[in-house]
């Protein structure tokens, strides 16, 4: 469903974003708005980047690439007018579950889909899923929000912020109508959970969500699924039919006096739809543009109504904690960082894929024991965690545990798990004129160190590897990203930074600085 249908069916108040000034905002915002032509169009993402499209060159058109196809463990892939992913070079779409293990003691998020595709009705219901809302309903909403609160469980979409006191502000705040969108913009090139969640496992999500709605008292459910992900969003929209037709979803959820309505939502080519007031901005018909907090969507998100937007995995795990207990969730994990994470592995590695780990192992285990060292066959330089916005953080690293804490503690992010893989032949001058450009790209324009301070970093950058006034501009360079990091309205600027920064730090001879002996 296009984003200005969801407007017309939820609230009518088409007046948000009605005119042609408005229409006129909006066509130039989107990138599907400004080319809507179906056609195959190649992944530019960071892993299909370095896997050797080299699709930021002349070669490939702006308007044939995408930034993540959501397949960065086997890349270099493009998207195909039919919805199918296939490798550069190979006539065979690929399949879209990737491989799939587990280093926790019993995995958690991808338990269903390590046994294969549960997106059909039947198979889902079979293995389990849509029982735990069942019982749910028997009880009250606050035994839900109880359960999460006690769980520990943080939001995957990258803040960590905790799920249960995001469902409780949500539930206590006053408004007329309630909202739950599940965020399945999945913009970070590296990832890939929610894409395979989605089309695999959709009626996870759907309950997950669902529990939300009857834990804060909404009564609408939104899906908002990126349109680089064309067969998620069918595969969820037929999910939502099918989950109506057995009565539960609808006016009355499994014959109880609680009624939820869900639909789809897609996404028009921009990553800084994935935060989650220009989501809200998108959804309600306006340009994608962040918005300042507070007030915070739980209190005032869509509509101006209290809204939970919580990402894609945060609400499959949901059902799990419900129906295992806070206990055995709690079980997993370290410190602050409770539960697993589901680890998507890609760039230069022999085994890129999904890897579900309770928080603690450290990234050369994930590297080397689960990736299988680099592809290339050369000692592994670098690695970025948690998407474009990431630190790459060097060899010296690597024994840093994987958790929330430990990676903030030494200026990086966990993000929405995404781990990318570089060997020595990468560039590291390079990588950071990347991260740059992408901001650039992808900028909605509101904030000045942003919008301007991303296009004047890649042009800096440009004239650092020239070697021209090396010295004079590294330091504007530094200024520039110390201006990005506490000027910004939001993470996209305000995390830029971290990449430019850590390349600059842990690889200065790719910037011209004499090499360390
Ligand atoms: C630039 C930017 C992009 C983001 N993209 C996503 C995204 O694609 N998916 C997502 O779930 N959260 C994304 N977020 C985080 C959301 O704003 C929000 O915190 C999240 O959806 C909340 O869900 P959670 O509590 O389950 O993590 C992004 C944030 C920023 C600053
Ligand atoms: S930091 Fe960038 S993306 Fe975020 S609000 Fe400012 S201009 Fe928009």
């Amino acid at each position: 469903m296009h984003p200005d249908d969801v407007v017309d069916s939820l609230d009518g108040r088409r007046a948000l974003a009605e005119g042609p000034v408005h229409a006129r905002a909006r066509d130039s915002f989107f990138a599907d708005r400004r080319d809507p032509g179906a056609r195959l169009r190649v992944c530019r993402g960071t892993s299909c980047w370095l896997a050797g499209h080299r699709s930021e060159s002349p070669l490939v058109p702006p308007d044939r690439a995408i930034q993540c196809a959501g397949y960065c463990d086997r890349s270099p892939v493009a998207l195909q007018p039919d919805g199918s992913v296939k490798r550069m070079g190979s006539p065979a779409p690929l399949d879209p579950l990737p491989e799939i293990r587990s280093l926790a003691r019993r995995a958690i998020v991808t338990e269903r889909i390590a046994r294969g595709d549960h997106h059909e009705f039947a198979r889902a219901r079979e293995a389990g899923v849509w029982r735990t809302l069942e019982r749910a309903l028997h009880g009250e909403p606050a035994s839900v929000l109880q359960a999460l609160e006690a769980s520990g469980e943080r939001g995957r979409g990258g803040a960590g912020f905790p799920t249960g006191a995001k469902w409780r502000h949500a539930a206590r705040s006053p408004g007329a109508e309630k909202y739950v969108i599940a965020n399945g913009d999945e913009g970070d090139p590296g990832s890939f959970i929610d894409r395979v969640l989605l089309e695999s496992d959709p009626h996870a999500v759907l309950e997950g969500l669902a529990l939300c709605a009857f834990a804060i008292g909404a009564r609408h459910g939104i899906v908002y699924v990126r349109s680089e992900y064309p067969r998620a969003a069918e595969r969820v929209e037929r999910a939502i039919a099918d989950a109506r037709g057995a009565g539960l979803l609808g006016p009355s959820v499994s014959g109880s006096d609680f009624a939820l309505d869900v639909r789809v939502a897609r996404g028009e080519g921009s990553y800084v739809c994935g935060e989650e007031t220009a989501l809200i901005a998108a959804l309600e018909g306006r340009r994608g543009e962040v918005r300042a907090r507070p007030p915070y969507p739980t209190s005032q998100g869509l509509f101006g109504m209290p809204t939970v937007v919580n990402n894609v995995v945060s609400l499959a795990t949901v059902p799990v904690i419900l129906a295992r207990g806070a206990t055995f969730y709690r079980d997993y994990g370290v410190g602050k960082s409770r539960g697993t994470l589901p680890v998507q592995l890609a760039g230069n590695l022999r085994r890129g894929g999904l890897v579900e780990v309770a928080f603690g192992p450290s990234l050369r285990e994930l590297l080397y024991d689960f990736g299988g060292g680099s592809a290339s066959g050369r000692p592994l330089r670098a690695v970025q965690v948690g998407g474009p916005l990431g630190a790459y953080l060097p060899e010296s690293q690597f024994d840093t545990p994987l958790d929330y804490e430990a990676l903030a503690g030494i200026g990086a992010l966990l993000g929405h798990g995404g781990v990318v893989a570089f060997d020595d032949a990468v560039d590291m001058a390079r990588m950071a004129r990347f991260a740059m450009r992408f901001c650039a790209h992808e900028s909605c324009g509101k904030c000045t160190p942003c919008r301007i301070g991303s296009t004047r970093g890649a042009e800096l950058i440009d004239r650092i590897m020239l070697g021209q006034e090396r010295e004079r501009n590294l330091r504007t360079l530094v200024d520039l990203c110390e201006t990005m990091q506490h000027g910004s309205l939001c993470g996209l600027g305000g995390m830029t930074p971290f990449p430019v920064r850590s390349a600059l730090e842990h690889f200065p001879e790719d910037f011209g600085a004499p090499r360390a002996h």
